[in-house]
């Protein structure tokens, strides 16, 4: 089991040590090393079951330190910068040789991002480097949004967990990169595509999936519970499957006859439907139920995320 606790430099002299660390962010809770020593980036694969195409974001304190691992910050991205970090955005940008391949997998940009959350910040200001941080779950799985998560799901690989409460934004950050004049967004997440347009106007979101993908929050299947769930019309679906065990996950309204009910935002709030996400979908997967099913949100806002993590999850290798 890892020591949960909220001592930043108990956290900093582990990742001196070259150790992993369960790493509280606003978004999700992240796994985390040091990303500049492949061999620290190596153990977070293998503690995850990761597949080494699949590269990481690398979080820090400010733009003036991120500065010194790339090799220029388009306007753009200095805007943006300067909009929404610290917060739940990523921003993909050359790198130099001084972030080892590991970490990138190999490609020319690297992933990076302000965290917003007070303990993730503190801890980054006293290191050295910045913190190679996938969400800290198992491949695949559903994203942890407490600190209890990860102990369940990675607890015997990693020795500590810096406790940081609840994730507020509850989905991971927005993934986005310049290609050519164009901004494309890689991954919907925290940060509304709305926001972002505001700022540097239309941007192209990428459809999702494919079997090379550019950000591999892009594989279909990621997010995903292991029971079975299916997307649509809640009603309708209880009337087909009324000899099976259900849980439902909805939106506004909850329901009765069925063995668990959670409800994302009774007050149709995207932002508290965001933060329950996944810890409502993590209850269910717990829970006794043969089936989940669950029903889109309306595609504004934070909802276009989130309607892209129920549909990644409804969909069964
Ligand atoms: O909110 C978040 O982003 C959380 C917290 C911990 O910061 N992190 C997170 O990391 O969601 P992860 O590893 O679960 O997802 C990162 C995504 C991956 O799909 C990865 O492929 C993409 O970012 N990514 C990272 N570096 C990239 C790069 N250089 N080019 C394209 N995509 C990249
Ligand atoms: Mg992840």
């Amino acid at each position: 089991m890892a020591e949960i606790n909220s001592d930043i430099n108990k956290a900093k002299a582990l990742l001196d040590a070259d150790n992993l660390i369960g790493f509280p962010t606003e978004t999700v809770y992240g796994l985390a090393g040091n990303s500049l020593k492949a061999e620290v980036v190596s153990k977070i694969f293998e503690v995850k079951n990761r597949p080494h195409f699949d590269p990481l974001i690398l979080h820090s304190y400010s733009l003036e330190a991120i500065s010194q691992y790339v090799k220029e910050i388009p306007d753009k991205a200095k805007l943006l910068a300067k909009a929404f970090w610290p917060g739940p955005l990523t921003i993909l940008l050359e790198r130099n040789n001084k972030i080892p391949d590991l970490t990138c997998s190999g490609l020319e940009r690297a992933a990076f991002r302000i965290p917003k959350h007070p303990k993730a910040l503190s801890l980054l200001k006293i290191l050295d480097y910045p913190l190679a941080a996938p969400s800290a779950n198992p491949f695949g799985y559903i994203s942890p949004t407490n600190s209890q998560h990860v102990q369940q799901q990675l607890g015997d690989k990693i020795p500590f967990i810096l406790e940081g409460e609840i994730s507020e934004v509850g989905i991971e950050s927005t993934i986005v990169g310049f290609e050519n004049e164009e901004t494309i967004i890689y991954r919907l997440g925290g940060l509304e595509v709305d926001k972002i347009e505001k700022i540097i106007g239309k941007v192209k979101v990428l459809p999702h999936s494919s079997s090379k993908p550019n950000a591999p929050g892009m594989l279909k299947s990621h997010y995903a519970p292991r029971k079975n769930i299916i997307l649509g019309d809640i009603e309708e679906l209880i009337k087909q499957k009324d000899e099976i065990k259900l849980g439902v996950l909805s939106f506004s309204k909850s329901y009765k006859d069925v063995v668990m009910s959670l409800v994302l935002s009774e007050s149709k709030n995207m932002h508290e439907a965001a933060k329950n996400l996944f810890s409502h979908l993590r209850k269910l997967d717990e829970s006794n139920v043969d089936l989940i099913i669950t029903e889109k949100v309306p595609s504004e806002g934070l909802g276009k995320a989130i309607n892209d993590r129920l549909q990644r999850a409804a969909v069964k290798e």
